[in-house]
């Protein structure tokens, strides 16, 4: 909490824990994949009131990796319901201007969805103000080890040092997320303190809001609730609050990036 009265800026990158489907179907009687319908409709509106809030960026927790061991029919179902969300909702971004990517081993994505991914992000590739990011087939650790072969097929080619990963940039620069900034607030709904390997590494520095609603019943009010209780945070990157709130020759710096 902060302890001067100055808001923090509306943060330019949300990251959501989309969970609790499953939960709320169960408590009225109805098919897992049915909560999971009623999920979608949450991303209408949380995307939505994101871009109405003036957060640029905000990435959804779609698919994890570890998802794949799910009952078949419900993987088979989130995979429907991923196409027909994107089939339907292409209109809406190229309206809007919202560019869409997605992270995560997409090429192992069903060959349908990942065409209705591809075709929209194609569509949707030269937006710049906003973007929404879906973390398909996505793991934090799946990540890391993509970034580090990544990074060493460059070194055995010649392309790159190995001194280039001496620093966050220079590694970072192979991260699905390399286009995008880190995020700032990452949210979690349905009461589960846990990150569920879910971007570790660029989450570093974020702040946590922990939400017991379920995310079907998460919408435009609770997103708001969410952003108000970040804005009123401080945000020290390892300084004294005195240092962060009189902000001197050290504070009014970054983070040193070859540190973190
Ligand atoms: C989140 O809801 C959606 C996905 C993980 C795809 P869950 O399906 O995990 O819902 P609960 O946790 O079982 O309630
Ligand atoms: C995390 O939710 C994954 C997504 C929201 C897509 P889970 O419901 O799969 O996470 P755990 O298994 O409860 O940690
Ligand atoms: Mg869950």
């Amino acid at each position: 909490m902060s302890s001067s009265s100055a808001l923090l800026p509306v943060p330019a990158h949300v990251a959501i824990i989309m969970d609790g489907n499953g939960r709320w179907a169960k408590r009225r009687g109805l098919p897992r994949l049915e909560g999971h319908r009623r999920g979608v409709e949450s991303v209408r509106a949380v995307v939505d009131a994101a871009r109405a809030l003036g957060i640029r960026c905000i990435t959804l927790y779609a698919f994890s990796v570890e998802n794949w061991r799910r009952p078949e029919d419900e993987v088979g179902g989130l995979m429907v319901l991923l196409e027909t969300f994107l089939a339907k909702e292409k209109a809406n971004l190229l309206k809007n201007r919202v560019r869409l990517r997605a992270i995560g081993r997409i090429a192992a994505l069903p060959s349908r969805a990942r065409a209705a991914l591809e075709d929209v992000m194609s569509a949707t590739a030269h937006f710049t103000e906003h973007t929404l990011v879906l973390a398909l087939n996505y793991g934090a650790r799946t990540e890391v080890l993509d970034a580090a072969r990544a990074f060493a097929v460059e070194v055995a080619a010649g392309r790159a040092r190995p001194e280039d990963a001496d620093t966050w940039e220079g590694f970072s620069r192979h991260l699905y997320t390399a286009d995008l900034p880190d995020p700032d607030l990452v949210i979690r709904t349905s009461g589960e303190t846990r990150l569920s390997n879910f971007l570790l590494v660029q989450s570093a520095y974020a702040e946590f809001v922990f939400t017991p609603v379920l995310w079907p019943d998460f919408g435009a009010r609770e997103l708001e609730a969410a952003v108000d209780d970040y804005r009123r945070r401080e945000r020290r990157y390892g300084l004294t609050g005195e240092q962060v709130s009189r902000p001197g020759p050290v504070a009014a710096r970054e983070p040193a990036p070859s540190v973190i």
